[in-house]
């Protein structure tokens, strides 16, 4: 009875201009391998969970590009939001729904939009967690060791020996200031949160209702119109009024029972110019390039990402992203990147 849940509805607002609320960039072959984050995300499951117990939650606009990007979906498997409300509610709503088909179902919930390298790896970690959930409260967070005081990030102190592999959360903190990631990683013991949550539905439900009880209230007295032709009428108007909230703000700060299982399986958010960067090869000055017609003219430690027919040109820069997308440039510091999102 495991289930995958894979959230689809974010913007990818900092990777404009190649993200855009008409085609974020979960839907984009970002990498250039020929499949979207979407598509990488499903396949990076299938043979831990079962083609019909993956759903998907995305935002109306986007129902087209996910029936056409993961074949063989129904309907009902694809849920979606009529506006954008943030991870919270999102979880509250599929897990309700699910609960009503499969009571006792245990789920593992993923961003759309992520970056594993050890695929391997990746699936032992998600089988044993699925195992530590099927018969505990826990909510299993997988710890990805930092490597810098990144501030877009949420980090996990784990309690106790390290040599268990799934220990008692100390402290959850989501997204701190630069001079707190800092002393984070001065002291030690600290992992990044990957997104990635596993947790039984009994689980999901008892903790919304605890720290989020609005949640867990509206959308279990839903329960009687999932799966029939009146749910996407009735979450529509429903969905307008819950809070602006994700999960590790509404739950994961709160709860006494997470758990975190600190793991390594090559893994990256691709969130921001930078993180591309990071993954992509680099000429001998640091340059990443992505396009058919560049030419780097003293310029150091770049992003450029032009992947259109027009001639490129750049000189001089040094730790600039140049992105095009259709008819928008992007010419940017890469120190700067966190506050593209305000300027589109
Ligand atoms: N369905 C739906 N609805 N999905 C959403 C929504 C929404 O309103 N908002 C975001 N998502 C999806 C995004 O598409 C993404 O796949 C995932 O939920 C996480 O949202 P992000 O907006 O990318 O979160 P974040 O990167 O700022 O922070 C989260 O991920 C980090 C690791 O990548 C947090 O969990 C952090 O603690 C964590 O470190
Ligand atoms: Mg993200």
């Amino acid at each position: 009875n495991n289930h995958l849940i894979i959230m689809a509805g974010g913007v990818g607002s900092r990777f404009w201009p190649m993200s855009t609320p008409e085609v974020p960039k979960q839907f984009i072959d970002v990498l250039g391998v020929g499949k979207s984050l979407l598509q990488l995300t499903v396949e990076r499951f299938s043979g831990v969970i079962p083609a019909d117990h993956v759903w998907v939650v995305t935002s109306k606009d986007y129902k087209e590009l996910v029936k056409a990007q993961v074949p063989g979906i129904r309907d009902e498997q694809v849920l979606l939001e009529p506006c954008r409300r943030n991870t919270a509610p999102c979880i509250a709503y599929v897990t309700c729904k699910i609960k009503k088909k499969y009571p006792g179902a245990n789920l593992v919930f993923s961003p759309a939009d992520h970056l594993v390298l050890d695929t391997g790896k990746f699936r032992e970690v998600i089988t044993r967690g699925l195992e530590f959930t099927a018969s505990s409260n826990a909510i299993v967070t997988l710890g990805m060791e930092p490597d810098r005081p990144e501030t877009g990030y949420g980090y996990i102190k784990g309690e106790g020996n390290r040599n268990v592999a799934i220990r008692k959360v100390q402290a959850f903190k989501e997204k701190p200031e630069l001079a707190v990631a800092k002393s984070y990683l001065a002291e030690g013991g600290y992992y990044w949160n990957s997104g990635i949550f596993i947790w039984n539905e009994n689980t999901v439900i008892s903790e919304f209702e605890q720290h989020a009880p609005d949640l867990a209230a509206k959308f279990s007295g839903l329960s009687d119109v999932y799966f029939t032709c009146r749910e996407q009428e009735v979450i529509d108007r429903e969905f307008f009024d819950c809070r602006n909230i994700s999960i590790d703000y509404a739950i994961m700060e709160k709860s006494a029972n997470t758990y975190v299982y600190p793991a390594s399986f090559g893994w990256s958010d691709l969130g921001t110019w930078g993180s591309l960067y990071t993954l992509l090869d680099k000429d001998r000055e640091g340059n990443a390039v992505i396009g058919n017609a560049v030419k780097l003219v003293d310029c150091k430690n770049c992003v450029v990402h032009t992947p259109g027919e027009r001639k490129v040109v750049v000189q001089g820069l040094e730790g600039y992203i140049v992105a095009e997308h259709g008819d928008t440039l992007l010419v940017c510091k890469k120190e700067m990147e966190q506050q593209i999102k305000e300027w589109q």
